[in-house]
């Protein structure tokens, strides 16, 4: 007989087989919970949360349909049921995926990795069989498929940025700042507001730059004047501009 050696893992290094495959479906239900206001309408609820009653009456679904997803969500722990029959949030779900909530980015997994790459990862097996995928230029060519991206990503990367501006990093003394593939602009919003003179110029693909001029708009004044877009396809070798008279390159 064949022997395996097993000896030099420990069983807690093991790869979880089941929660691995099964994953997918548990992304589908914190996806559906978020489309659907489900941990909005709990947190408005206070303390004592929500029973499968109240929430289908705040949801509009038909309550067996609801009782079913509050079973997924609890089995994942997103949610706790109480032996009286009313669910409130995890803490986790509570700071992270309540739209009223400082930290909130429920946006981005709802939109951008639910609606967006979930779907494109069903192809994975033939991307690797072929090496081809398509690119971001070609995905993005597309204004809406962009427009979701880009907004998708954006308060994630504001609190990004902000938390690397107070924690991580000091950037005074640089005058010039190339964001290449950035996106909304978040990064290039936070850091010049925090730098006194800092100008930043963002790198995208067109159709996100036009997502991103628009979020710009939202910007005070003088930081709407420091923060410009050019478009660019990064896998192009014409860059529209020269990466040594920039004192920060951010990808
Ligand atoms: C994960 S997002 C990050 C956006 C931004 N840096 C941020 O952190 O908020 C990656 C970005 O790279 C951009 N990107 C991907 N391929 C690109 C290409 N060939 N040329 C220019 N930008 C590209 C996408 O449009 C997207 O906005």
């Amino acid at each position: 007989a064949r022997h395996f050696s097993r000896t030099s893992w420990e069983s807690t290094e093991d790869v979880d087989l089941d929660s691995v495959a099964y994953g997918f479906m548990a992304s589908q239900a914190l996806f559906a919970g978020l489309e659907l206001g489900i941990f909005d309408h709990i947190a408005k609820a206070g303390e004592k949360g929500l029973n499968v009653e109240g929430i289908w009456k705040a949801s509009g679904i038909e309550a067996h349909r609801t009782t079913t997803l509050l079973t997924s969500l609890t089995a994942v722990k997103c949610l706790r049921r109480s032996s009286d029959g009313f669910y409130t949030l995890s803490p986790n779900t509570a700071q992270y995926m309540v739209t009223s909530s400082r930290h909130f980015y429920g946006d981005y997994l709802q939109y951008q990795i639910g609606r967006q790459f979930y779907q494109r990862m069903g192809a994975l097996p033939d991307v690797m069989k072929t090496g081809t995928a398509p690119s971001y230029a070609s995905w993005f060519s597309d204004p809406e498929t962009a427009k979701t991206y880009t907004t998708a990503q954006h308060n994630g990367s504001m609190a990004t940025a902000k938390y690397l501006v107070r924690k991580k990093l000091q950037l005074g003394g640089i005058g010039d700042m190339l964001d290449v593939g950035g996106g909304s602009g978040a990064f290039s919003y936070v850091f010049t507001e925090a730098t006194p003179g800092l100008k930043s110029t963002v790198l995208e693909l067109p159709e996100v730059c036009r997502t991103g001029e628009g979020i710009k708009e939202t910007m005070s004044k003088d930081v709407q004047e420091r923060v410009k877009f050019l478009e660019l396809d990064a896998t192009s070798p014409d860059w529209p501009v020269n990466e040594s008279a920039f004192d920060v390159v951010l990808m």
